[in-house]
């Protein structure tokens, strides 16, 4: 989210005064929890649940406010309680649990980047089928005006369709057309936590005031805009990935972040309202899946046959960063575009570097000075352009070198404008290394990797009168390498069961044009008065609804598909490696990356539509699952709403959830008793479900790694019918390695006509 620091002053204000009305009253603070009701023993002493839920509350806080009250994806309600009350209710007959609401937040990288339309898109095709699909998006709300909600040519509303548009002050029921069929807010969580929204800033209502949200509910199902573009940059035909499918806003997220109490009301709401995909590119929440709102709605979500797409988070390149990582979740990584947007810097000493940068005003007409900001500032960190930080007579007329991190990067030119700079160039820290974000800049500007930025900096230091000039060099296509996995995407190994892969694929998120606000500008920033219809930005964000938006296309396809059968025919159609052969390349190293940051690989639209085979999945497999991770009945309650017990006789494995890839952990030498030259076996059950023509398909596995023998029974499977369903084994047979190590291979199912691909991930823990 962008936070302004006027925001962040009103928080903290906020907070302030709270802990202060705490101090003279005396009464202990309340917070928002979720209470997750075991609805199948209500006592019968009551006629309804609700009657139910209202006695529960009524028994250990009198007067508490019930925020919300949920049917589909759990039983239960929200309500603000004291600690001691929720306490208390927690030991009451029937609650499963009583859970403290989080505060999730958005997976955008916050500022404006640089953009890219997909080349093939355009081929897709779309049969009126697609126009049946609605695709929930939960998000900052829609900014309805624009051309990408246009409903030109579609169909009346689906009579599958049970929602509403809900209207405020900024929104009416015109808002709303076949196209943006719906709209809610959900509002309650925040309010109670943070006091009511100021109508002055945002909008109660589904209006988008942050841009995130029409950002990726255009780039899932936005309408078909031609001569689109962001100052002339990344100029061409705007669409969403399935322009016939309808769109359902629902507004979780606002200026201080997205509450689990909203989170879950709009997931309820969406299931009911009868949706076929939800989108969300939010994240931030805790991993265990009885304790977190995403997963938990999402699990019954996919139990009424809705594919959930979910962003993987920015928390790259550290590994085991990935979020969203439930076996029921489709969780999508960020990868590059073949679109640059090159800015050049030429040194005094004749030197060129080539940066990036979407600023298109007035361009420098030659040389100037240049300075380090941090010899140009008041402050001890003065090299990060901080609002303030910048002493007049020392930058003005200059260009001003700023070093990313700490603040906004759009907001480091705005910092280097105000004191009298004439350009800015960006350059990269260590934990940045090499990875280029353009921005919509304020003032000619480039933002440049850690090797040029050290070169540079030495430039400045051995030469007395230091110089330098910038220059745009507008929009560059058919950029090669591409796609290449963005350093900010997060990676792999699971943080919660190593031997489920996740990510589970990357899409494009980086530079990635789509629809925008009309509320603020393209950075964001208070003081941004441009007003645009398209922004260009990055993040895992806007790469989850390029794959919600293929979901949407191939649901409308293959009507019958579940989720899990639709993740898989995205996943094993995946490609990994560029026509010349090579691995996908990672930004963060430069080299080679692997299925810990790509899953199954990128995303291959076309493929998808016909993959021959699937590994399919539904509830049981999932509850076994469960079962499998030890969790108790109240556990898998908790995460599922369902009562199930797992059969104390029967042996369950993680290794055999039916899952379209393999991530196998392994004891390191250190680990195993016996020491070096002990090895390990391990076993994994696979179902594949013929969903083509009958045929013959073999297997084959990529390369044999060293050290690890990868064994596949049958070899061969034959299918006849559609819906014939085979299964076969992987066994892995490993010697020991150091803790640390890691190895990948993948295997390969063929007929001739279909590969059914699927990645091997090996790791020593
Ligand atoms: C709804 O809003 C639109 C645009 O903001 C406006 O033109 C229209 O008059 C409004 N309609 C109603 C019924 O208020
Ligand atoms: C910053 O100032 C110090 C002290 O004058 C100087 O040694 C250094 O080279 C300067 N660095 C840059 C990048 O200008
Ligand atoms: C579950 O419990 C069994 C038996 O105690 C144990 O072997 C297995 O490793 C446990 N599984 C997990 C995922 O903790």
């Amino acid at each position: 989210m962008k936070l302004g620091l006027l925001h962040i002053a009103a928080l903290v204000l906020l907070v302030l005064s709270q802990y202060g009305a705490a101090e003279s009253t005396k009464k202990p603070a309340k917070s928002t929890y979720i209470i997750h009701m075991d609805k199948s023993n209500m006592p019968t002493t009551f006629a309804g649940h609700l009657e139910w839920y209202d006695s529960s509350l009524k028994s250990v806080s009198d007067g508490a406010d019930m925020l919300y009250t949920y049917n589909s994806v759990l039983h239960g309600f929200s309500v603000r309680l004291t600690a001691k009350e929720a306490e208390l209710l927690e030991k009451q007959p029937g609650i499963l649990s009583v859970l403290p609401e989080v505060r999730y937040e958005l997976h955008t990288t916050r500022t404006p980047e640089f953009l890219g339309l997909e080349k093939n898109e355009a081929l897709y095709p779309e049969s009126n089928l697609a126009s049946e699909v609605i695709v929930a998006v939960l998000d900052t709300g829609a900014w309805p005006e624009l051309k990408s909600y246009d409903d030109a040519g579609l169909s009346p509303v689906p009579s599958t369709w049970k929602g509403t548009c809900e209207v405020g002050k900024t929104f009416n029921s015109s808002s709303c057309n076949n196209k943006l069929i719906g709209a809610r807010f959900f509002s309650r969580g925040y309010e109670a936590a943070l006091g009511p929204i100021d109508e002055s800033k945002e909008s109660r209502s589904p209006r988008d005031d942050d841009g995130h949200g029409t950002h990726t509910s255009t780039t899932a199902a936005g309408s078909v805009v031609p001569e689109a573009n962001l100052f002339g940059f990344a100029s061409g035909i705007a669409r969403g990935m399935a322009t016939k499918a309808r769109l359902a806003i629902y507004k979780v997220c606002w200026l201080s972040g997205c509450f689990g109490s909203d989170i879950m009301a709009a997931m309820d709401k969406a299931v009911e309202d009868g949706v076929n995909v939800i989108s969300m590119s939010i994240g931030g929440g805790i991993t265990d899946y009885y304790r977190d709102t995403i997963s938990m709605g999402a699990f019954n979500a996919m139990a009424h046959g809705i594919l959930v797409s979910c962003s993987a988070g920015n928390s790259g390149p550290s590994s085991m960063s990935v979020a969203n990582i439930a076996p029921w979740i489709t969780t999508v990584g960020a990868s590059t575009l073949d679109r640059d947007f090159p800015a050049y810097v030429t040194l005094g000493n004749g030197k060129k570097y080539r940066g990036v940068s979407l600023y298109n005003g007035k361009s420098l007409s030659g040389p100037v000075p240049l300075v380090f900001a941090g010899n140009a500032s008041s402050s001890s960190s003065g090299e990060v352009c901080f609002t303030g930080s910048l002493v007049a007579s020392k930058v003005a007329g200059k260009i001003v070198i700023c070093d990313r991190g700490g603040n906004s990067r759009a907001q480091k030119s705005m910092v280097v404008k105000n004191a009298g700079g004439v350009g800015m160039i960006l350059t990269n820290t260590e934990s940045y290394g090499e990875e280029l974000v353009a921005d919509a800049y304020l003032l000619p500007s480039a933002a440049l990797g850690q090797k040029a930025g050290i070169e540079i900096k030495k430039y400045i230091s051995s030469d007395p009168t230091p110089t330098a000039t910038i220059a745009s060099g507008g929009t560059e296509l058919d950029v090669q390498p591409s796609p290449v996995v963005a350093s900010f995407s997060s990676r792999g190994p699971n943080p919660l069961n190593q031997q489920i892969l996740k990510p589970d694929l990357i899409a494009p998120g980086v530079n990635v044009l789509a629809g925008w606000t009309g509320a603020v500008g393209p950075t964001g920033l208070d003081k941004d008065k441009r007003q645009v219809n398209f922004n260009i930005i990055s993040g895992t964000s806007m790469s989850c609804p390029h794959v919600s938006g293929l979901a949407a296309l191939l649901k409308a396809a293959h009507q019958d598909w579940s989720p899990a059968a639709i993740r898989s025919a995205l996943m094993t159609t995946a490609y990994t490696k560029y026509k010349n052969g090579e691995t996908i390349k990672d930004v963060a190293t430069g080299s080679s990356s692997t299925p810990f940051d790509y899953g199954a690989g990128h995303v291959d639209p076309m493929a998808a539509l016909d993959p021959g085979l699937v590994y399919d999945a539904a509830v049981e497999d999932y509850l076994r699952f469960l079962c499998a991770l030890n969790y108790t009945s109240a556990q898998i309650k908790s995460s599922t709403n369902r009562d199930y017990s797992c059969d104390s006789s029967t042996k369950y494995n993680v290794e055999d959830l039916n899952y379209p890839s393999f991530a196998v952990p392994l004891e390191s030498a250190s680990s195993i008793s016996g020491g070096a030259g002990a090895s390990s076996t391990v076993k994994y059950t696979r179902t594949l479900t013929n969903v083509g023509s009958p045929g013959t398909y073999t297997v084959s596995v990529s390369s044999q790694i060293p050290s690890v023998k990868i064994l596949v029974e049958p070899e061969s499977l034959t299918f006849g019918n559609m819906g014939e369903k085979k299964s076969y084994t992987v066994t892995f047979t490993a010697g020991s390695m150091p803790s640390g190590t890691t190895s990948f291979a993948s295997l390969k199912w063929s007929d001739g006509k279909h590969s059914v691909g699927s990645p091997i991930a090996i790791s020593w823990t």
